[in-house]
């Protein structure tokens, strides 16, 4: 039995008052469960601030990027032992915002994976398909492609320690989610893929949805067989509207 993770992709918002609010609240209402995990992955210069807030709650944290490189002269750049060192548990990678606005190849979104297991971080690794791509029935191509750049550096047996975010770009921030069948079947698809390789490790992995879901859409999607919990960036912003999905992950597990 795969538990739910709820993680939140607070992406480049907030302050240091907002941070603090944002995880207390979420940290004073947060519902007990030992099926579901939440995570919040606040920006940078405030990790160590919600590290603080989050102690000993049971909300985990994250990061939304690392360098591929373990340490040295790369100006600006963030090393994985680094944030392990100040609490990070979850990093995510490879998220589509990175792939097409800061250049970020399959290669490079794989070779960060690996530092992340190296410093013994979980990866949360991000694919998806652009509208062009589906509407080309590209969908299941480009996930493979972004799947299998992973595979062949990091090796199938680190998904074991991984997570995996199925995001369609189309539906990210734009109020469109993909409807349950939809997301379903591109999980399957990423399941399917793995599993070819090794099915203990196909089962055991989590596979997010992330793309505009909301309290109001949440259980639809988390009904489905193969959806292991969501990637949420705007719906996280607001601890009631995070929690909402929390609830409905909790009503499912
Ligand atoms: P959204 O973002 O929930 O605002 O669509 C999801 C994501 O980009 O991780």
């Amino acid at each position: 039995m795969r538990n739910f993770l709820i993680a939140g992709n607070w992406k480049m918002n907030g302050s240091t008052a907002m941070s603090t609010e944002l995880s207390n609240g979420i940290v004073a209402d947060m519902p007990a469960s030992d099926r579901v995990e939440l995570l919040v992955c606040p920006p940078f210069p405030y990790l160590r601030a919600v590290a603080a807030q989050l102690a000993g709650s049971g909300l985990k944290l994250g990061a939304q990027n690392v360098s591929a490189h373990a340490a040295g002269a790369y100006t600006g750049e963030t090393a994985a032992t680094m944030l392990k060192d100040i609490g990070c548990e979850y990093v995510i990678v490879g998220h589509s915002e990175r792939r097409a606005m800061m250049g970020e190849s399959s290669e490079v979104v794989a070779a960060k994976f690996c530092a992340l297991l190296a410093a013994g971080l979980k990866p949360i690794v991000c694919v998806g398909e652009t509208l062009a791509e589906r509407q080309a029935e590209q969908t299941n191509a480009v996930i493979s492609e972004q799947l299998e750049a992973v595979v062949e550096m990091a090796g199938i047996d680190s998904f074991a320690n991984a997570v995996i975010a199925y995001e369609p770009v189309w539906a990210i921030g734009t109020g469109q989610t993909a409807t349950p069948e939809q997301a379903q079947e591109a999980h399957k698809h990423i399941r399917d893929v793995l599993a070819a390789k090794n099915d203990a490790v196909a089962g055991v992995v989590r596979i997010l949805y992330g793309g505009s879901m909301k309290g109001d859409n949440a259980a639809g999607l988390l009904s489905m067989a193969d959806i292991d919990g969501g990637l949420i960036g705007g719906a996280s912003l607001n601890a009631a509207d995070f929690l909402a999905i929390a609830d409905a992950a909790i009503a499912q597990s």
